[in-house]
């Protein structure tokens, strides 16, 4: 996209200026010969017409061309940005000669597909010069003839001949000109491609206000399946009791992290309802509703900047004070301090300069920092030791009284004094209860909970 945008930066720097040139030149110029001599002008003209066509039929077959310089430069580009953010991977896999062999593909590819097109952007060119040619050669001709015969001035001629050149020349760029636009229209096409795709995602009308949202969450026969895949969850049902704690277990790929996707409308439900304070979540305005909720998603991110404007990120202007008493809540501020620069510590991109427990933490201060009706752990606590954890549940279990809670974990200890637990299994509820009911039913919970314990 970055590249698209300087190729018709490239344009409108240099070629639309060329053709205001042109254009104003072509008038004044061009006037000026008919007054001086009409006949002897509409040769000056000639080449134009034949530019224009030859420009719009060259446009026809190029533009597919263009089209695919564009894509192969996207595809480049991306690559490029893949390999770079998955250095560490490519590094320990020892895969950099593979990697340089496809990146070198990639550039080949990009190579071939940009040589068709200037092949043929190389033909339209001469066409034009060949025209200009023509028309230089026919006013010398006939205006000499013209003079020989008296017909026409010395001094006319001799004007002539010197503003045909000022005329007919400038117009030999209007070849670049025009392939410059050529090429700007592929990259247009594609920004207005992704401009145009449509928001799935519709807004919602009714506005609410953080302070009045109670948190009380239902989930009501919500069947989901993602573009093109089966159905991810099947007939889910649960109601989140305000202030209360939900936690969610299951094997891996059973569509936990789905469900909170679902709550924060990243993705819509096929079809029944998911409701906050008994609104149903479609009809509330999005901004509105994901202010309500603070997450911990499970791949932490980080932004390039200090620890400090990492946790105030979702906060509007916090003061330091309360930025220190969130992070003591994440088990974090122990560690912020002890880096070199505390809290205006520069975490790198994605948090890279950090470890990935420590990162952990910044993720949950800037949540809790938040302070939202609804507080959402996913797989918050996987990466901290278990010491650490067991201090973090003592420091969060304050707030999550005065909050509704959902709590994805697979270390059961993490979810075990949740008010509700649902054991998802392929994307349906299979179990539901307390922590005590679930080992009493003896079976997917139980059987988890038993290999965790060491039974
Ligand atoms: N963006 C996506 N597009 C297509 N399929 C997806 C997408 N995200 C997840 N899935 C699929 O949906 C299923 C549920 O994924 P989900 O992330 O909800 O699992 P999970 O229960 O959170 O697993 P884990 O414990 O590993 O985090 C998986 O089979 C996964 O492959
Ligand atoms: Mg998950």
């Amino acid at each position: 996209m970055n590249d698209d945008i300087n190729q018709l930066e490239r344009f409108l720097d240099q070629g639309a200026n060329q053709i205001i040139q042109l254009f104003i030149t072509v008038l004044i110029i061009g006037g000026t010969m008919l007054f001086v001599a009409p006949k002897i002008a509409l040769f000056a003209f000639f080449p134009i017409p034949i530019i224009f066509l030859g420009s719009i039929k060259f446009q026809r077959k190029l533009a597919p061309k263009y089209r695919d310089v564009r894509n192969k430069a996207g595809l480049l580009a991306s690559r490029l940005n893949n390999n770079l953010s998955g250095i560490l991977t490519i590094k320990s896999f020892t895969k950099e000669k593979w990697e340089l062999n496809r990146l070198n593909k990639e550039s080949l590819d990009y190579q071939r597909s940009n040589k068709a097109a200037i092949k043929l952007s190389s033909a339209f060119i001469p066409l034009i010069r060949f025209a200009i040619l023509f028309a230089f050669i026919a006013i010398l001709l006939i205006g000499g003839f013209q003079t020989w015969n008296k017909t026409l001035d010395v001094g006319t001629y001799s004007f002539l001949v010197f503003i045909t050149q000022r005329l007919l020349w400038p117009l030999t760029t209007l070849g670049h000109v025009l392939d410059d636009f050529q090429r700007s229209m592929a990259s247009i096409d594609r920004v207005i491609d992704l401009i145009d795709t449509p928001i799935k995602i519709k807004d919602g009308k009714i506005k609410i206000e953080v302070k009045d949202i109670k948190g009380e969450i239902i989930f009501n026969n919500v069947n989901f399946n993602y573009p093109g895949r089966d159905l991810t969850l099947k007939n889910i049902n649960f109601k989140i009791e305000n202030n209360s704690t939900l936690g969610i277990v299951g094997l891996t790929g059973s569509g936990k992290s789905t469900i909170i996707k679902l709550l924060l409308r990243i993705y819509d439900s096929n079809n029944g309802l998911i409701t906050l304070d008994g609104v149903s979540i479609k009809e509330i305005n999005l901004r509105d509703l994901r202010k309500c909720i603070s997450l911990v998603s499970q791949e932490t991110y980080l932004f390039h900047g200090s620890v400090q404007e990492n946790i105030a990120y979702g906060s509007i202007n916090p003061s330091l004070k309360d930025i220190v008493k969130a992070s003591k809540i994440a088990e974090a501020h122990k560690f912020i301090e002890q880096l070199p620069d505390g809290y205006k510590t520069i975490v790198g991109e994605r948090g890279q300069r950090l470890s990935g427990g420590q990162r952990q933490r910044i993720a949950l201060a800037r949540a809790v920092l938040k302070d939202a009706p609804i507080l959402i752990l996913d797989e918050a606590t996987a990466s901290v030791d278990n010491e650490t954890e067991a201090l973090i549940q003592k420091s969060l279990s304050k707030i999550t009284k005065e909050r509704t809670t959902i709590v994805i974990a697979h270390r059961l200890s993490t979810i075990k004094n949740a008010d509700n637990i649902v054991v998802i299994d392929k994307g349906k509820i299979v179990e539901s209860g307390k922590h005590e009911k679930l080992l009493d039913q003896n079976k997917i919970y139980a059987d988890l909970w038993n290999v965790q314990v060491g039974i």
